[in-house]
């Protein structure tokens, strides 16, 4: 079972509280002590819409050895930054609805996929490139999205190169039979794609979900951020991701091997949660906790 943890990524985007790069790196140090083994660590985007994550750069180089780590690129000036630093695994991030890539991005959904190619054109030899599908069920600013229209766009993302595709419930407001629906077009549609599922977990329904999906896409991946932290800025509304411990702990309880220790991953988002003045909420996180005590 492949687990990506954005919580470097994901989780501090969408927060005030300045965090150093010094807090992010022990962070991201006691996410690979408990065992993660894949990270999205940063963002190079522009620093006038993500402020939290402009020490992209600085933070890269001194990465600690273990995991792989992967970074979002939205344009040609992101990828000549993430190149320089030495990234091999990039993101790229469109979406099924042009009213969120117009806000998160500025471009339309057909203006994305252009710059794209103009960015994958330039990917290094032997890299890796993930795509995002956001807004896969719903857009916070035009409503529900189609399933169809959701593939459409993760087959583009699939003929310009990308090696995987994450598909987005980016204000996590998709129920479980929502999930299955997408999930058995994907099934269908997408056969040989590496895929996984970013639920936010808004109103509750991300691990629901995560079981929807495994039943149609039993080799589905999934992103998951510690402790839940959480939320895209140009998402209103959107809480954060499901939380890596209440995956894990959901997962193994299924007999589904992650390699991630659970008190290990609680300690490491307790720290990081105590540095945004936040109180954990995760529940697995919750229950690790008061055990180790
Ligand atoms: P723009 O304003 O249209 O572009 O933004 P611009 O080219 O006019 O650039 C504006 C300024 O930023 C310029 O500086 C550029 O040089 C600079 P100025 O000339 O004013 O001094 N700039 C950059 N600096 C550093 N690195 C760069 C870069 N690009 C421009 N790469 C742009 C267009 C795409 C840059 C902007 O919209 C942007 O950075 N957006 C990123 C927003 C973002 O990170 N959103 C959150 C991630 S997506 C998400 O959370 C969803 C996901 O989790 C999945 C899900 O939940 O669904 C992935
Ligand atoms: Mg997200």
């Amino acid at each position: 079972m492949r687990i990506v943890e954005v919580g470097p990524r994901d989780g501090l985007q969408n927060e005030s509280v300045p965090i150093s790069t010094a807090v992010k790196l022990e962070f991201i140090a006691a996410l690979a002590h408990a065992g993660i083994q894949e990270i999205e660590a940063t963002s190079f985007v522009s620093p006038k819409w993500i402020p939290q994550l402009a020490d992209a750069a600085e933070l890269w180089p001194q990465l600690p050895a273990g995991p792989k780590y992967s970074a979002l690129v939205p344009n040609v000036r992101g990828m000549l930054r993430a190149v320089e630093v030495g990234v091999t695994r990039f993101a790229i991030f469109t979406a099924a609805s042009d009213a969120f890539t117009q806000k998160n991005i500025n471009m339309t959904v057909e203006e994305s996929l252009v710059a794209f190619r103009e960015l994958l054109a330039m990917r290094p030899p032997n890299t890796w490139v993930r795509g995002y599908v956001s807004t896969a069920f719903q857009c916070p600013y035009a409503g529900k999205v189609q399933p169809e229209r959701t593939i459409e766009v993760a087959q583009a993302l699939i003929e310009l190169g990308c090696d995987e595709i994450s598909f987005g419930d980016t204000i996590g407001v998709a129920g479980p039979s929502e999930v299955k629906r997408l999930a058995k077009l994907v099934a269908k549609e997408l056969p040989s794609t590496e895929v996984f599922w970013h639920f936010h977990d808004t109103n509750g329904t991300a691990l629901a979900n995560v079981f929807a999906a495994l039943d149609e896409t039993p080799n589905a991946g999934f992103d998951a951020s510690a402790g839940g932290l959480g939320g895209c800025p140009y998402a209103p509304g959107a809480a954060g991701n499901l939380a890596t411990e209440d995956l894990v702990y959901a997962l193994e309880r299924e007999g589904i091997a992650t390699g991630i220790d659970l008190a290990q991953l609680s300690l490491a988002s307790a720290s990081i949660l105590s540095a945004l003045g936040r109180a954990p909420s995760s529940k697995a996180q919750l229950a690790a906790l008061s055990a180790a005590r």
